[in-house]
């Protein structure tokens, strides 16, 4: 699984990294970016979690 969070769309809002640690961690800033991509089979689950729940629609994930 390939997981893309949009720099631009992300208003920082933090619920992806709340949510999912394994896969978001915030920048400086309060800003998500990926941790780990391509997403281990371990936390599928987890990047779709916090895909689902951006309030931007600011990250995509995409199955192999
Ligand atoms: Fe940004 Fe959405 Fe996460 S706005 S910090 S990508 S929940």
């Amino acid at each position: 699984m390939r997981v893309h969070l949009d720099r631009q769309l992300c208003q920082g809002h933090g619920r992806c990294y709340a949510l999912a640690p394994a896969v978001y961690e915030p920048d400086d800033n309060g800003h998500g970016l990926v941790a780990t991509d391509p997403v281990p089979d371990s936390s599928h689950e987890a990047a779709r979690l916090g895909s689902a729940n951006c309030p931007e629609d600011a990250i995509t994930v995409a199955d192999d």
